[in-house]
């Protein structure tokens, strides 16, 4: 018998890489265009709050929710054009992230390889502008297209209409909240071009003479394995907290205390430091309360160890905000959508 559009009291465990217990009040697949179509005609996008989730790997239930879940299945990659230099490939926004990177990466197309493993799907990876190694998701977007389940316009945004910023984009703004992007559009080089800027990429690829592209997947997999923990083994949703940015009197001012501190620099004066050296600093580094951890290989990344609800990940996030706040008078903005 086919599923109905839309079911109650849905367990939503399999659908949060944290591993968290919490149900969806009401929960629909989308599998395609039409599956929107039909569901804004049921009345239930106007009726209920909205959640679209992919993987659910950048998401902290703290409680059931209330609401409609829609989880994006959304298939297929193709080919739109191909030029001497260039190719323009559309995802389907519910692809896994990383079977369009090896995708990608099997047929030469330069781009995504810099971003291999990185949980989620291609619609998040526009949402979220995901980014990894000197690589993020904005550099190689064409544009991306939905649909808004509040009128059932088509719409689609150029490069610069998604307004990307660092872990940002337009899709994350109340005002978009009802649009549920469909598929993305990629344009990628044909021509060798490999980003080697990361230190840890460099190193990892230095036994090769001539890195291919091949070399850049299989050596950013490595650092990601050795460094980060496998969300099907243990629950966690990547970087828990974006890395701060601070201005230039402020970082004058730290490195004025801390010598020692690595930071990076940005245009306008301004100043990226890693949210995990704050962390280690105060010693949370592998530290555990209850059923919560950060990671021993890295801090910024917050795991589940067992049956921790969300409210305990919250508590337990907060309480290295405060520690961080306290030491360095810097806040550390979560990066995961809590909810
Ligand atoms: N560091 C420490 N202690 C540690 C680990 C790191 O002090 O235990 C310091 C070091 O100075 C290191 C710096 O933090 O050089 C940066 O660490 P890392 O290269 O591991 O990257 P990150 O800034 O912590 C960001 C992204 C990751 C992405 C990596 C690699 C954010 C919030 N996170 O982490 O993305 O994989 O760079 O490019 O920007 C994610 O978003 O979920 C994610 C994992």
């Amino acid at each position: 018998m086919e599923q109905p559009l839309i079911r109650k009291n849905i367990s939503l465990l399999r659908y949060n890489t944290f591993g968290v217990v919490v149900t969806a009040e009401y929960f629909a697949t989308i599998h395609t265009s039409d599956d929107l179509y039909a569901l804004k005609e049921t009345g239930a996008t106007a009726e209920h709050a909205l959640l679209i989730i992919g993987k659910g790997s950048n998401i902290l239930f703290t409680e059931d929710f209330h609401g409609l879940v829609l989880h994006n299945r959304i298939e297929g990659i193709r080919m739109i054009e191909k030029t001497g230099d260039e190719v323009i490939l559309e995802t389907g926004s519910g692809v896994e992230w990383d079977s369009f990177v090896g995708y990608c990466v099997e047929h030469r197309y330069y781009g995504t390889e810099n971003l291999s493993l990185i949980p989620g799907t291609a619609g998040a990876a526009a949402v979220q502008n995901i980014g990894a190694y000197g690589v993020e998701a904005a550099d190689i977007i064409l544009s991306v297209t939905g649909i808004d389940l509040h009128t059932g316009e088509k719409k689609s945004f150029t490069n610069k209409a998604c307004r990307f910023g660092y872990r940002h984009s337009l899709f994350k703004t109340p005002a978009l909240r009802s649009f549920f992007i469909t598929s993305v559009r990629f344009r990628l080089s044909l021509q060798p071009r490999l980003n080697l800027s990361y230190p840890q990429l460099v190193r990892e690829t230095e036994h090769v003479s001539h890195p291919d592209i091949l070399d850049v997947r299989e050596a950013v997999m490595r650092v990601r394995r050795s460094k980060l923990p496998d969300p099907e083994q243990t629950g966690n949703a990547g970087s828990f907290f974006k890395n701060p940015l601070v201005s230039k009197e402020k970082w004058e001012t730290l490195l004025a205390d801390y010598p020692d501190m690595p930071w990076h620099a940005l245009p306008g004066d301004r100043f990226k430091i890693p949210a995990a050296w704050l962390i280690e600093q105060c010693g949370w580094k592998g530290k555990q309360t209850g059923p919560c951890a950060t990671w021993h290989r890295q801090p910024l990344v917050i795991v589940n160890l067992g049956h921790a609800t969300g409210k305990e990940i919250l508590d337990f996030s907060r309480a290295i905000q405060k520690s961080v706040y306290e030491r360095f008078a810097v806040f550390l903005e979560p990066e995961v959508l809590i909810l």
